[in-house]
């Protein structure tokens, strides 16, 4: 006997929206389940609606009401593809609790407003999934929810934002200057409606925000989330905003290169989370992670580390997340915390993990003082003279101890970013 299709109205038909809707139209032999229904789409939100009309989308599906489309009774999953925190806040919120089940790709949202998400996803009891929130196509939130669910979770950390990575690469290996990569990554539909929140690491906080939710069962606040590398007299600039070619070229020559990590590990009893430009080894899984590729490593007891790999952003790798959330709906598998433990609390704040004793990298203008004894931790061992600077990486020891070494060579009115060094 064949299922009632299940009604889908799809808001936001831009790069992801778009490529969902490919799968839809054109491959639902892929979306067949032996234990599900088929799907239908029913309608498609936008707001330009000519716009979506010259994009070859039938005007009988096209609304610029979405709201309509969530309070519709001929609706029975709303699939969430527009981004920002408003109206999908209100769309989100108001589809849960009539018992809609909602997928999203939706970082920002659920970052930012998780607790009150979840709660009102258990309360009605409609499934709430959001796996293309993080890492694109890569298949992680689901797994740590149900998969790994034998496990403590000791520490989650990766290059989880595609754009940044893209334009890292490009600048190590070709390069290429920042603005034009930026624009290449915009072209190619990887980067953020307002693409300050890629660059500043606002996404990657987001991100860690949701991956510590499944791996701590906490919902962190993302504004307690650092994204700044300290420098030697205070903190740098967000995200990638303050790497320079230079840096870049100094790493190289000391073996390392320059990526985004976000990282969250167990404290005690509370979560050290940040997203930080980090010196990594060239020669090493995040070193040679390239392009708009995103990795995560999972560190668990007492499985130990696990690493995936895969493409992190774009209408095409995104689609493959959204759409198994779908079939997942379909198959009533319920939400992506799957069995996890309720957290509907107010989000905890993040604990800063800067104060932990470690390596550090800088590039350092040239200076006099650089010629004689260099005071501890720094290493003339382990440093590169260019005929603009220096580059060199300490021994291990606390940001503290670091700084004042810097401080004690360089002139009053110089300062350096110091990149943590992941060894
Ligand atoms: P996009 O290309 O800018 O598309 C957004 C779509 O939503 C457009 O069709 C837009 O319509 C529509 N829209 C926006 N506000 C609307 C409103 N108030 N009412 C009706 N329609 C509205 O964005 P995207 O790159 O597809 O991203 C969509 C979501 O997926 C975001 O949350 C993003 O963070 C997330 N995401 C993106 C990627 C990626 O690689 N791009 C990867 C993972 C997750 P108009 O075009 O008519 O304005
Ligand atoms: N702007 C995001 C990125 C899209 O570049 O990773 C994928 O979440």
């Amino acid at each position: 006997m064949s299922r009632p299709p299940l009604r889908v109205a799809v808001l936001g038909a831009g790069t992801v929206g778009g490529a969902v809707l490919d799968g839809l139209l054109h491959h639902p032999e892929r979306l067949a389940t032996a234990d599900g229904p088929p799907f239908a789409v029913v309608a498609v939100a936008v707001r330009d609606l000519g716009k979506a009309r010259d994009d070859g989308l039938a005007g009988d599906l096209l609304t610029d009401a979405p709201a309509h489309l969530v309070a519709d009774a001929e609706t029975d999953v709303i699939v969430e593809l527009m981004g920002g925190i408003e109206p999908a806040r209100t769309l989100i919120t108001a589809a849960l609790s009539a018992g809609k089940p909602v997928v999203t790709a939706n970082k920002s949202v659920v970052a930012h407003h998780g607790p009150e998400l979840e709660a009102e996803s258990r309360k009605s009891g409609a499934a709430f999934r959001f796996e293309a929130a993080v890492a694109g196509g890569i298949p992680i939130l689901a797994p740590l929810a149900a998969d790994l669910a034998g496990n403590d979770i000791i520490r989650v950390r990766g290059i989880v934002n595609g754009t940044t990575n893209f334009i890292l690469t490009a600048m190590a290996q070709e390069g290429q200057p920042y603005d034009e990569v930026l624009r290449e990554a915009q072209d190619q539909g990887y980067a953020e409606a307002d693409p300050s929140g890629d660059v500043e690491g606002d996404d990657a906080a987001n991100k860690l925000v949701i991956l510590a939710r499944l791996a701590f069962g906490r919902w962190l606040d993302p504004g307690s989330v650092g994204r700044r590398p300290p420098t030697a007299r205070g903190m740098g600039r967000p995200g990638i905003t303050g790497v320079s070619d230079q840096q870049m070229e100094g790493a190289a020559a000391l073996g390392l290169t320059i990526k985004l990590l976000a990282t969250a590990s167990r404290r005690d009893d509370e979560i050290e989370a940040a997203v930080m430009p980090t010196a990594v080894p060239s020669d090493s899984p995040f070193g040679w992670t390239d392009g708009v590729t995103n990795r995560i490593e999972i560190e668990a007891d007492p499985l130990g580390t696990i690493r995936v790999a895969g493409p992190g952003a774009g209408g095409a790798a995104t689609s493959s997340a959204v759409l198994g959330d779908l079939v997942a709906v379909a198959r009533g598998l319920g939400s992506t915390w799957a069995g996890l433990s309720p957290s509907t609390g107010p989000a905890e704040t993040a604990v800063d993990p800067l104060d932990r004793p470690r390596r550090w990298y800088a590039f350092l203008p040239a200076i006099p003082a650089i010629d004689g004894d260099l005071p501890a931790p720094l290493d003339r061992a382990a440093s590169v003279e260019f005929e603009d600077g220096t580059a060199i990486r300490t021994e291990v020891a606390t940001l503290a101890k670091a700084r004042a070494a810097f401080a004690a060579i360089l002139p009053d009115d110089v300062d350096v970013t110091l990149y943590p060094v992941d060894d």
